[in-house]
């Protein structure tokens, strides 16, 4: 979301979509997926929800190579009506909500390089497709999904969209769910990340605090670096239904005068699942 140049890139089409031109990919390409699938799928047994790897299954997406969007488009549509449209790169807030409120999931469609293979700046397809769409063909998700780019094109009008972009981060890209009784991961940008996937659920440092809507959208959060905070939500119904259930605008226009949260905070009426030590944090502001 954001940061996308405001003119569309030549050869887009109006919707800023792209042919994803699959047949472009070189071979050392498809290797670079294959390797990356690999070395997620076995780390990610026992660690990430069981929702995601059903989908990782029904999606076909173990089979080898970067995934042709028709095909994927495909099989997609028949389980909840999403699709995946390729695109250049990060696009403008109100295109990237409008394609979410239409069912169609915006992926770039390059590869990162060796050189980034534990790091990089855009999101890639890897990063895209792996992270997000598997859970697109969860109902529950798959409607989450579609309600946040309703509400995105919402927060627009009321020029809030800082404060929902954070409930995006906290979900969608790095949520926690416990499941259960046990956490499991969630948030594409921590299933796509070899780090992450074991820092966010294993190390002692980040706090792990259950998931509250207005609390969330006060928190800021660090994009370059893995976050300091997680929040867990108790199930996809859970977060579907409070999202739905919440008109935002009161919340908005609450929010206004509430100070924001650092993305070390702790609150006093916080449900803490883990108190972190923050030791990884301190360790990368003195190195
Ligand atoms: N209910 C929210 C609103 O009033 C819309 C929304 C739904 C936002 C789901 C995010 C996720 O704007
Ligand atoms: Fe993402």
């Amino acid at each position: 979301m954001g940061h996308a140049p405001n003119t569309r890139p030549e050869g887009a089409f109006e919707d800023w979509t792209i042919p994803q031109q699959w047949s472009a990919y070189t071979p050392s390409e498809h290797a670079m997926w294959d390797h990356l699938f690999a070395r997620q799928a076995e780390m990610l047994k026992g660690r990430v929800s069981p929702t995601f790897l059903a989908g990782l299954d029904v999606l076909r997406l173990s089979k080898p190579g970067i995934p042709d969007f028709e095909e994927l488009s495909e099989r997609l549509q028949k389980l909840t009506g999403w699709s995946v449209v390729a695109v250049p790169g990060l696009v403008p807030d109100d295109v990237f909500f409008d394609h979410l409120a239409n069912r169609r999931f915006v992926a770039g469609n390059f590869i990162r390089t060796p050189e980034q293979v534990d790091y990089l700046q855009e999101p890639d397809i890897f990063h895209d497709v792996f992270g997000h769409v598997p859970l697109l063909a969860n109902p529950v998700f798959a409607d989450y999904m579609q309600a946040y780019g309703e509400g995105g094109l919402r927060s627009l009008k009321y020029g809030s969209l800082d404060k929902l972009a954070r409930l995006y981060w906290y979900t969608v890209e790095f949520g926690l769910i416990r499941e259960a009784g046990d956490l499991r991961l969630y948030g594409a940008g921590i299933v796509s990340s070899h780090g992450e996937s074991i820092f966010a659920l294993d190390d002692p440092s980040p706090n792990r605090i259950s998931f509250d809507l207005k609390r969330v959208m006060r928190t800021k959060y660090k994009i370059d670096d893995y976050q300091q905070t997680y929040f867990v939500i108790d199930s996809f119904e859970d977060l579907l239904r409070q999202t739905l259930e919440t008109d935002f605008a009161p919340l908005y226009a609450e929010l206004e005068t509430a100070p924001d949260l650092t993305t070390d905070t702790v609150l006093a009426d916080d449900r803490v699942l883990t108190l972190g030590t923050q030791a990884y944090a301190q360790s990368r502001k003195t190195s």
